[in-house]
């Protein structure tokens, strides 16, 4: 089955085809094309993402992207679906990743040997979550091996929007344990690059001015990790840094930003472990943006080998936002025999 899909929820601009085999209990994917605008450089000088400036810019990349893949040697005349996410993210940016896909599906129907060719609505969380079955290559397929004895799973997913711990009982059942009820830790890592100077998006930044520093420099707070639930909080932590910068304005910036990312990777570590012992999970799966996070990826990885279970997470272009994992998503969803509707919803959330 070739899925075409598109992405355009905040600040890229992507699209991809997707060649997806296998059930549920060993789904396989082959990526065949795969074309991805970004819009850091336009966003930048505002320090974070402009709704309608991203827009503006999906409206003016798809077309161009879309070219790219159509030149390609790939005949898309062989679309059995289109998926394009429909939420979370921003509207705008949303609208015009769906008016597209609409018009993609008029074109396509037109010369498909097909005489319907079907499109659907996505979840971006989903595409994060479900980005770990890109974590393991054969030969020019994507699958992951003894893909059973991966569950019960706890989910991991961190963004810049979202901070959510799931259980995943297989690929059909899933639980949310919890999620942040403030900032998401991506947004922390933005603000607190902000706070120190530092551009946009702050993650890889602070990460990199941390290398520097030492982490045990600054006790910063360890957001809700005496509490015993799976919820985070990581707006304290930003302002415990806002202040420290107020009182202490010639602070080492590299200990700061050491000092913040060992306690904001401590929370999630903290609670990720929690789950995995609470419910005997046999694997930890880590997505989203932060999960690009090196000194993050060390940590999980390093605690599913001390529990003796397997830690997975995508090459670093499928956690980021990217059209792949909406394929991904996409095909699970197919399987699932579930369907998003085709308007966008800003505060669209995972269940
Ligand atoms: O998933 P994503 O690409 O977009 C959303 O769905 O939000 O995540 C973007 C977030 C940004 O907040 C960015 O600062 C953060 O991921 N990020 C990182 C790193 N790379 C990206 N955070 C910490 N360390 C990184 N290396
Ligand atoms: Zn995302």
């Amino acid at each position: 089955m070739r899925i075409l899909a598109i992405e355009t929820s905040c600040d890229e601009t992507a699209i991809a085809l997707l060649e997806c085999s296998g059930g549920l209990a060993a789904p396989k994917f082959r990526i065949l094309k795969d074309a991805l605008a970004s819009q850091i450089k336009i966003h930048r000088p505002f320090g974070g993402v402009v709704p309608n400036l991203a827009k503006r810019e999906h409206i003016k990349n798809l077309p161009v992207l879309w070219k790219k893949l159509k030149v390609a040697d790939v005949d898309m005349r062989r679309v059995d679906l289109i998926a394009v996410t429909s939420g979370p993210g921003l509207e705008p940016a949303l609208w015009a990743g769906i008016t597209f896909a609409q018009e993609l599906q008029k074109q396509l129907n037109a010369t498909s040997d097909k005489r319907h060719v079907p499109l659907v609505g996505a979840n971006h969380l989903e595409g994060h979550l479900y980005s770990f079955l890109l974590a393991e290559k054969k030969g020019v397929r994507y699958q992951v091996s003894g893909i059973k004895k991966l569950f019960p799973a706890v989910g991991l997913i961190v963004s810049g929007g979202h901070t959510t711990l799931m259980l995943l009982k297989d690929l059909k059942t899933r639980k949310k344990l919890g999620e942040t009820r403030d900032d998401a830790v991506g947004e922390a890592f933005d603000k607190v690059a902000r706070i120190l100077g530092l551009p946009y998006p702050g993650g890889p930044e602070v990460q990199k001015i941390a290398l520097r520093g030492d982490p045990s420099a600054i006790p910063f707070p360890r957001p809700m990790t005496d509490q015993k639930n799976y919820d985070f909080s990581f707006s304290g932590l930003k302002t415990a840094v806002l202040y420290h910068m107020r009182d202490n304005p010639r602070a080492d910036k590299a200990d700061v930003a050491a000092s913040f990312q060992e306690a904001a990777l401590d929370t999630l570590l903290q609670k990720t472990s929690r789950a995995v012992r609470e419910f005997r999970a046999h694997s930890i799966l880590l997505s989203g943006g932060v999960a690009a996070n090196k000194p993050l990826r060390d940590k999980l990885a390093a605690a599913a080998e001390k529990s003796g279970i397997k830690f997975l997470v995508a090459e670093f272009e499928h956690n980021t936002d990217n059209a792949v994992m909406i394929g991904v998503a996409a095909y699970v969803n197919f399987l699932k025999k579930k369907k998003y509707p085709l308007v966008a919803n800003g505060a669209m959330n995972i269940r």
